[in-house]
């Protein structure tokens, strides 16, 4: 592990830059895991690893090595808040280690050497990588092509072949396998979810409800513990299914029950938390969907509970690339910036693939399909979800400034809005509170 190696010289600071600059800081993070990765590819030594790291981590220092309009544009998409451009000749920085400055120095060298530095090589490699994936939210084009793009280096005098290949060759996971894995989780229960189905809201009734509350030892809890909560207040305890429909009422019955029967999938202690997550997104979205008009908030509550069931698909994924995951996850890096990264595809893409497979309403498909990529829809339901991802804090993703515009254009939803959506008392906060 890199971060084990023997450190050779000085002492790396604790100074970072997401004290000064949080756009600059995460670049930095992103840069530093996937130079790790490609240094593991090249099996560099522990302590090169390590080195890799640290230089990856300070390569914007001095500012003025990358001194690009580009860059400038994109770092305020990716939250920049301005160090980065006003401090490029002048960086408050403490010093760093003898061995990182020499590689930031081979990294600066206009010509490359007959023998570049093999540290600066991979770093200067792995920032190419990061920055076009930064770029792909404004550039609207494929990882693939894009990593074809790096391939075509290789050939160039610029980069050594050797280190280009390795970062276009870094582990995959394969879609079929993640799938497969999937498709074996407690099976989810299509009768119930029919039942459920926002469409067939005006027919479902008590007896109905009491019927599929009744199949299972969870429902029936859930729905008791949520009549029983502080939104509630009854004045005396509920203690029967029967009771908490009739004083919860139906449509309540028929949400908590929802989120119920989803549940089981979400069953391990790490997918606990995505359960959560998902849960406030399933609360968040309906009220924006209440307050854009343009998406039906049943619709929006059942996408919100499933928004991120590809998430699942990917925390099981095996052998080297889910060791690279686990490397890259432990550096600070976003999830989709992984999964693109080692499946060329991403938790939104795959989790539409299984609701499909379980014969969810397409509107709810495609908008989990592009819930990262609002700009792949012209439908507000899509840019709907994102809004709940950036509200709720999940930071799946990278940020981008663009996609935020552009979602809350086509939501016609206002910052005022959401604000205004959140913080209020909540159907699910009990079982919220209880994940
Ligand atoms: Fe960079
Ligand atoms: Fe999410
Ligand atoms: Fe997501």
């Amino acid at each position: 592990m890199a971060s084990q190696a023997k450190r050779t010289t000085g002492t790396v600071t604790s100074v970072r830059w997401e004290a000064l600059d949080p756009g600059v800081g995460a670049h930095c993070r992103r840069v530093a895991a996937l130079a790790v990765e490609v240094a593991v590819r090249l099996r560099l030594s522990e302590a090169l690893q390590y080195w890799v790291e640290q230089t990856a981590l300070w390569h914007h220092y001095p500012v003025t090595l990358f001194e690009l309009d580009t860059l400038d544009r994109l770092m305020k998409d990716l939250g920049s808040n301005g160090y980065w451009s006003r401090n490029k000749s002048n960086p408050a920085l403490p010093d760093l280690p003898d061995e990182v400055k020499r590689c930031l120095r081979a990294m600066q060298a206009p010509a490359r050497q007959d023998q570049p530095s093999t540290v600066a090589q991979v770093v200067e490699v792995a920032n190419l990588f990061v920055e076009k994936m930064e770029l792909l939210p404004l550039e609207y084009r494929t990882v693939e092509q894009m990593i074809d793009e790096l391939r075509a280096l290789s050939e160039d005098d610029l980069f050594r072949a050797d280190v280009i290949m390795a970062a276009a060759s870094l582990p995959r996971a394969r879609r079929d396998d993640l799938l497969e894995i999937v498709y074996r989780l407690p099976v989810f229960p299509t009768v119930a979810l029919r039942a459920l189905d926002p469409a067939s809201d005006d027919h479902i009734g008590a007896a109905q409800l009491y019927e599929l509350a009744t199949s299972d030892k969870s429902l029936a809890s859930s729905l008791v513990q949520v009549a029983n909560s502080s939104l509630y207040s009854p004045p005396k305890a509920i203690a029967s299914i029967r009771q908490a429909i009739a004083y919860i009422g139906l449509k309540a019955s028929r949400k908590v029950l929802t989120a119920s029967v989803l549940r089981p999938l979400f069953g391990t202690a790490k997918t606990g938390e995505i359960w959560k997550h998902s849960l406030i997104m399933a609360q968040f979205c309906e009220r924006l969907a209440v307050i854009c008009g343009l998406v039906d908030p049943k619709e929006a509550f059942l996408a919100g509970l499933v928004h991120d069931v590809g998430r699942l698909a990917m925390e099981k994924m095996t052998g080297d690339a889910a060791a690279a995951r686990e490397r890259m996850l432990r550096q600070g890096c976003e999830p989709m910036f992984i999964e693109k990264i080692l499946c060329r595809f991403d938790h939104a893409d795959l989790g539409a693939d299984i609701l499909q497979r379980w014969n969810f309403p397409e509107a709810i498909v495609e908008a989990v399909r592009s819930h990262h990529q609002p700009e792949q829809r012209h439908s507000p339901f899509a840019a709907l979800l994102y809004l709940g991802e950036y509200w709720t804090g999940a930071e799946e993703d990278l940020p981008s400034a663009a996609r935020l515009a552009l979602a809350l254009e086509r939501t016609r939803i206002t910052v005022d809005q959401m604000e205004s959506a959140d913080g209020r008392n909540g159907l699910l906060d009990s079982l919220i509170r209880s994940v």
